[in-house]
């Protein structure tokens, strides 16, 4: 079928579902809700089977779904309405939570129910469920409401509060008020909740030494006693808040009317106020575990996003585990995602955003270099979560990479203003997939499934759907892997191919050439990518559709089209 996705942006839910229905040989093309007219363009122009819209936040035209079939994704169980789906349903301490497929009518979330899928709820951020419960529920009942739609014959179930399967009800945006902290009043866990339901955005208002600040990435914290509400320690980049029955630690903030108006970690924010506090264990950052000659290096970045100061930790965690005793080392990023390459917040808010990327880069070379250089043990990246840009490259310097099924990979670094990449993948990928794929992954610029990826070499290995199956059997590959009586072979073939490839070429030489196109991204004359990054950190919405993504308004796709046609 030929599907419009009609989407406010192409987030990982619009990425996800773009792949899932190209794999099933659909033609998919992209628009973003910009306004009434471009939406009415995009069909004209297209001319789709089916609307899917996985990601809205207006309602569609009467003028589309008035002619054609348009599928809403909503994430919330049947019945449910409004714009605050999981917000309520995290504040609600709901059970169980789902996503409904409705077809657009004249009135929000009410028209007739084509899919539902429920799932279990999770202690976790309105973010987290979102990328993982809502985004497989979403997949599966869309691919079931297209395929429903297909055969023919089916009839979607007009909303029906009298039936026993309908308990969601209408309800309204949540405001600041509603997740509001009282911290005189609320207990630990009742915060966590209220800055969870908030996370990634808009978070949780609240003021910190005088300031107005938003609250994300909370975590539990020690059991320490102090006036609610006060901070009293700090804990990597968190600041350590007292409940009224013990304490919380608060990882991210936003100072809405700061120098830097944007989520950065919180001893960030508050370097001057919270200098003098003492520093606790806790923050659930970078850790390490071991079983059955496996080590375990976890390391749960905020968004995925790795600064130089993150890296040179995470450098270092790895040269520890590797003096270990194990045969094998998996490298498991954190559950959202594996990484996102370069911090791009706290690039943006140094003052000199040129020298930090420079720092920045560098640190993730060193990191991607030690990993490359390993020869005691067989390194495994895995990836329950998504990464892209240059953390799928620096996935790639490991031995073995192993995804979940849905998990979704963006191997290109040009949409941050062209900026050429580094990591060693001008190594690193020409040797695993061969020169043409190299190009056509990095020129691509399209998300890709682990299915995709596995054919085209970038991975070694795809299976399982949910985070926890996969974690279960990625640790029984690794210990098998571990006791293998072939590993031995295996290290002392990696040992051999490092000096014939390091012969070939010095690493060295591949990092100085990456280097010199990175010294001119970041320093030369051209400022895309620091327009980019600007524009990305500061969330400025898309003025149009990249025409990687809108195929339909891609002429050299549409010969019989006179140029200039709806552009
Ligand atoms: N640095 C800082 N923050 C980052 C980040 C990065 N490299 N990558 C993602 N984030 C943040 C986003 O700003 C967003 O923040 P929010 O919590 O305030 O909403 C959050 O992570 C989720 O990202 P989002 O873009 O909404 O996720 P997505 O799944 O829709 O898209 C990517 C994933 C990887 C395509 C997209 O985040 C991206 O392009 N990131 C930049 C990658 C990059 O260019 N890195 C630098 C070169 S190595």
């Amino acid at each position: 079928m030929k599907i419009l996705l009609l989407t406010h942006s192409f987030n990982s839910l619009s990425q996800r579902i773009f792949v899932e229905l190209r794999q099933l040989g659909h033609q998919v093309s992209v628009e973003f809700d910009i306004n009434d007219r471009v939406s009415i363009e995009a069909v004209e122009l297209f001319r789709p089977d089916l609307i899917v819209a996985p990601f809205l936040k207006r309602a569609i035209p009467q003028e589309i779904w008035a002619n054609r079939i348009c599928l809403v994704v909503h994430p919330g169980i049947r019945g449910d309405r409004g714009p605050s789906a999981l917000d309520w349903a995290i504040l609600n301490r709901e059970r169980h939570w789902g996503v409904t497929v409705i077809q657009a009518n004249g009135e929000m979330d009410a028209g007739d129910i084509w899919a539902s899928v429920e799932f279990p709820m999770r202690e976790a951020t309105k973010a987290s469920l979102y990328r993982n419960e809502v985004t497989e529920g979403a997949v599966t009942a869309v691919l079931s409401a297209v395929a429903r739609l297909q055969q023919g014959g089916f009839t979607p179930e007009p909303l029906d509060y009298e039936k026993h399967n309908v308990r969601g009800l209408q309800r309204p945006l949540v405001r600041q008020v509603d997740r509001a902290i009282d911290w005189q009043r609320d207990d630990s866990q009742t915060v966590l909740r209220k800055i969870r339901s908030g996370d990634g955005s808009p978070g949780v208002a609240d003021r910190l030494f005088g300031r107005d600040c938003f609250l994300y990435d909370a975590h539990p914290g020690p059991a320490l006693t102090g006036r609610p509400g006060e901070v009293i320690a700090r804990s990597g980049p968190a600041v350590c808040r007292a409940t009224v029955d013990g304490s919380i630690l608060i990882g991210h903030l936003r100072d809405k009317l700061g120098e830097h108006p944007f989520k950065l970690p919180a001893t960030r924010v508050l370097a001057s106020e919270t200098a003098h506090l003492p520093e606790l264990e806790g923050y659930p950052e970078i850790s390490y575990r071991e079983q059955n000659g496996v080590g375990y290096l976890h390391f749960n970045f905020y968004n995925g996003a790795m600064s130089s100061a993150q890296c040179g930790r995470l450098c270092q965690a790895f040269i520890k585990a590797r003096q270990r005793d194990t045969k094998v080392i998996v490298l498991m990023g954190g559950q959202d995602f594996w990484s996102n390459g370069l911090h791009l917040n706290i690039i943006e808010a140094a003052e000199s955003a040129a020298d930090e990327s420079w720092f920045n880069i560098n640190a993730i070379n060193d990191l991607a270099r030690e990993i490359i250089n390993t020869q005691s043990h067989i390194t495994v990246s895995a990836l329950s979560g998504n990464a892209g840009a240059g953390g799928v490259f620096l996935a790639r310097a490991a031995d073995l990479v192993w995804v979940r099924s849905g998990v979704i990979l963006n191997p290109h670094y040009k949409d941050m203003g062209n900026l050429y990449g580094s990591e060693y993948w001008t190594y690193l990928l020409p040797k695993r997939v061969g020169e043409e794929r190299a190009v056509r992954i990095t020129q691509g610029r399209l998300p890709m499934g682990g299915m995709e990826a596995s054919g085209l070499g970038l991975v070694n290995a795809c299976f399982e759907r949910t985070v926890e199956a996969f974690v279960a059997a990625l640790e029984k590959r690794a210990e098998a892997l571990a006791d293998d009586r072939a590993l031995a072979g295996m290290l002392s073939a990696k040992a051999a191919r490092r000096v014939e490839h390091e012969r070939e070429k010095p690493l060295a030489h591949y990092r100085e050439e990456e280097l010199a196109r990175m010294q001119r991204n970041f320093y030369g004359f051209d400022p895309s990518y620091h327009v980019a990054r600007y524009n990305f950190v500061y969330k400025v919405p898309k003025s149009r559709t990249p025409i990687t993504l809108a195929n339909h308004r891609d002429l050299r796709k549409a010969p019989g089209r006179v140029r200039g046609e709806g552009s």
